[in-house]
């Protein structure tokens, strides 16, 4: 048995990194290390970092001051701590973290996670990096959760199932970070599911930084589309909800939206991004499609599920945006009508075309950033509203805010705060929708509503209240 040592793994960015961290802890559990929520008492620090902003990127930096002074605080009692930038800041910027940051040991880029317990021995010697793109494949060798650390993540989890990026949108470094697109096999991922389904997950979502452009070997060493994936993982006992993410719209093939049609595993929400309405704007950022073409493909699958809900990305203040451009894009929302999104202000990246272009003044991005949000917001306040009064099912999946209160998420990914015992969390449970808060749904369990028992009128009450 190895010494028992404490790890601290805090992640950035997208579900990607989530996913991965998952993985380094499970590959460094058997080296002996547990996982601490809080940095104070680790003994290993890993930062799973994301490259994607200025600001995301500066942020580790701050972080890694924070650290440093832990660190020495910690040598002080003779503790000595190691600290570890794992990610897309390691992958873009390499060594030169050790010179901004000396208190870093190690830098190791996402695709070298299995040889994270190899470097760490190496550390003893001093400072180490690998950043390389290596020939095997780190998913066969990064180690399984255990039953447990799947227990304690809850009962909805990620599996990664495609990585890289080969688009190029004119203003990303993910294509620098994550390197050209590659699909794990079908096999491995069903695996992967089912493992999580015997120990209590009951919803999926498959992660990949351009997921619908999933095409992995199936057994029979035929190429499988993310549709025929789907289908696959739909057929698992115990999975009621499967989910994707992020999709690109060139990639949003026939096949696939028909699974939303005969799938009702697959959830009737998609992020699907759009980053402008702008077709010059759209050429610009090399995305490869019109703005007529996404509209089309949300006829589509509008068509094929008539109730799915749509959430996007959008870029503000992209090099070159009139306000004319602007406006495409609020008509653009207005037309889909996305009932959530994340929103940015342009960042020039280092090493990506647009960074090169004449930039817009701050001032106008951040009026059109506010603009956008606060017709998003409007949005999505008028979808809650338009939710009340309607009955669908909950996945429950923790404790809520207030005691007697559990939490879960609708098939749309609104929170759902309902007064139930906790034996219901990894369930799905119809709720009717009796109020709204200002990101979040309260309601009671269809049941007890339609019982009307006095202890279910008094639940219902104190829902309303909440
Ligand atoms: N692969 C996904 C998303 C990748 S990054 C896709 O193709 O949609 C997530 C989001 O970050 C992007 O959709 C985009 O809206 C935003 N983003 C990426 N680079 C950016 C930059 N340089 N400045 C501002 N936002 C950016
Ligand atoms: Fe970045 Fe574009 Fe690739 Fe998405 S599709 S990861 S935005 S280059
Ligand atoms: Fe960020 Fe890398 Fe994900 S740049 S968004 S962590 S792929």
């Amino acid at each position: 048995m190895k010494d028992r040592r404490k790890l601290f793994v805090k992640s950035y960015g997208c579900q990607m990194n989530v996913y991965d961290s998952h993985r380094m802890a499970d590959t460094l559990a058997p080296e002996g290390y547990v996982e601490t929520a809080t940095p104070d008492d680790a003994d290993l620090i890993v930062l799973n970092t994301c490259h994607i902003r200025e600001k995301a990127a500066e942020k580790v930096y701050s972080e890694l001051g924070r650290l440093r002074e832990l660190k020495d605080e910690a040598a002080l009692q003779g503790r000595d701590v190691k600290i570890a930038v794992a990610g897309c800041v390691a992958q873009a910027e390499g060594k030169e973290i050790f010179r901004r940051s000396p208190a870093v040991d190690l830098v190791v880029g996402p695709q070298s996670y299995h040889r994270l317990p190899e470097m760490l021995g190496r550390t003893a010697h001093g400072k180490v990096i690998d950043t390389e793109f290596p020939p095997e494949d780190k998913f066969d060798r990064l180690a399984a959760p255990s039953s447990a650390a799947i227990r304690k993540r809850g009962v909805s989890a990620f599996i990664t199932v495609q990585e890289g990026c080969d688009k190029f949108c004119t203003f990303c470094v993910v294509p620098y970070t994550r390197g050209v697109e590659v699909s794990r096999p079908v096999e491995k991922i069903v695996a992967e599911a089912e493992r999580l389904a015997d120990a209590g997950v009951r919803e999926i979502t498959l992660v990949g930084q351009n997921v619908n452009a999933y095409h992995g070997d199936d057994a029979g060493g035929r190429d499988a589309t993310l549709a025929r994936l789907l289908y696959r993982l739909a057929d698992i006992p115990g999975l009621v909800r499967l989910r994707y993410t992020t999709s690109h719209p060139c990639d949003m093939a026939d096949d696939l939206i028909a699974a939303h049609r005969d799938l009702p595993a697959l959830m009737p929400q998609l992020h699907l991004p759009v980053q402008s309405g702008s077709d010059r704007m759209l050429e610009a950022m090399n995305r490869r499609h019109t703005r007529a073409d996404y509209v089309r493909v949300v006829e589509k699958l509008r068509a094929a599920r008539p109730d799915i809900t749509f959430s996007s990305d959008f870029i503000v203040g992209f090099p070159g945006e009139s306000d004319a451009d602007f406006d495409d894009t609020m008509r653009l929302v207005a037309e889909v009508d996305f009932v959530a999104a994340y929103t940015f202000k342009y960042s020039p990246r280092p090493g990506t075309p647009a960074a090169d272009m004449e930039q817009l003044p701050e001032a106008v991005k951040d009026e059109r950033l506010q603009r956008l949000q606060r017709e998003i917001e409007n949005r999505q306040t008028a979808f809650l509203a338009r939710c009340r009064g309607q009955t669908f099912d909950v996945l429950f999946d923790r404790a809520g805010r207030r005691p007697g209160q559990i939490a879960g998420r609708s098939p749309y990914l609104q929170t759902v705060q309902v007064m139930a015992p906790t034996s219901f969390i990894g369930e799905v449970v119809p709720v009717t929708i009796t109020d709204m808060g200002r990101n979040t749904l309260f309601g009671a369990v269809a049941d007890t509503l339609a019982n009307s028992s006095p202890q279910a009128d008094h639940s219902h009450v104190e829902v309303l209240g909440a």
